[in-house]
């Protein structure tokens, strides 16, 4: 396999990964494409990035596309990743919505292998707790969502390694929320994971409609990953099946300056959130 790959391959490349998916690469990561690519290509047999682009230009079908995705996708994820946001669900955020309400809904976009709604599930859980009776009646579902069929099949196992239960769960939490296997991995208890619904969902071209409206939207760490134009989109229809009185919350690294959009920020603790302006 070539050890470059050209800039004019490069952009055949990286344009059709962002027709699919919305992910937009610049010519200066190009290593870092070349070394998420290469097994696929090796696996497909193709001998170069030249034969592989032109390939792109003809032949690609559903399934390949979904190799792609799945191989150009960072999924890097943890239990109750930066820790902020999930303080400010349980300090402030959850006693809010929970309040004179029946069901909440709640979107974790671009959930990755699960961590994210399973954090948020086991935060509602000690909150419901701790404030019985009196939110004990409420329901509540967490819709996970993730373009790549591969990690959302992981998250929906349930399944996690020892090192990553490592990765943000306390050993309280651990024996709380999960059963530990024959084999060494921890499985996630039923009753947790019955208010999850994991979908497939493109940013790129998702289609609202399929929503319910939703009182908290967690979509951390994904953005980053699209030009200017798809953010707004994504930052436009979020708005669209967000309450009025709900919450966006982004990544820590994350911002909306320079979108068009109708929100104001909230500082809650080290948490930024977005409410609407209404
Ligand atoms: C870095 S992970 C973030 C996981 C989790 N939200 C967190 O903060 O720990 C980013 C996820 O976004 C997903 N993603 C990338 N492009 C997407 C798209 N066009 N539509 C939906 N999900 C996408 C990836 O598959 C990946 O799992």
């Amino acid at each position: 396999m070539e050890d470059i790959i050209t800039k004019t391959d490069f952009k055949i490349i990286s344009g059709f990964i962002k027709k699919i998916c919305g992910i937009s690469l610049d010519y200066n990561k190009e290593y870092l494409i070349r070394h998420r690519l290469c097994s696929l290509l090796e696996k497909k047999g193709f001998d170069s990035y030249s034969r592989f682009s032109k390939f792109l230009e003809t032949n690609c079908t559903t399934s390949f596309n979904e190799e792609l995705i799945s191989s150009i996708t960072v999924n890097e994820s943890m239990f109750f990743r930066d820790m902020h946001p999930f303080d400010a669900l349980s300090g402030t955020i959850l006693k809010e919505l929970f309040r004179d309400r029946k069901k909440i809904n709640i979107w974790s976009a671009g959930c990755s292998t699960g961590q994210e709604p399973y954090s948020i599930a086991m935060v509602i859980d000690i909150f419901v707790k701790e404030n019985s009776p009196e939110f004990d009646d409420v329901k509540y579902t967490i819709i996970a969502s993730d373009i790549d069929p591969k990690v959302l099949a992981y998250a929906e196992s349930g399944i996690y390694s020892k090192f990553e239960v490592s990765r943000g769960l306390d050993d309280e939490k651990l024996a709380q929320y999960f059963t530990k296997q024959n084999n060494g991995y921890y499985k996630i208890k039923s009753f947790l994971k019955e208010h999850i619904k994991f979908v497939k969902v493109n940013f790129k071209d998702m289609d609202i409609e399929i929503f319910p409206m939703f009182h908290l939207i967690m979509l951390r760490n994904v953005l980053i990953y699209f030009c200017g134009d798809l953010k707004t989109k994504i930052i436009k229809q979020v708005e669209n099946i967000l309450h009025e009185d709900g919450y966006l919350i982004i990544g820590s690294s994350e911002n909306l300056y320079s979108l068009q959009h109708n929100f104001k920020y909230e500082i809650i603790g080290n948490t930024y959130s977005f409410r609407k302006i209404v």
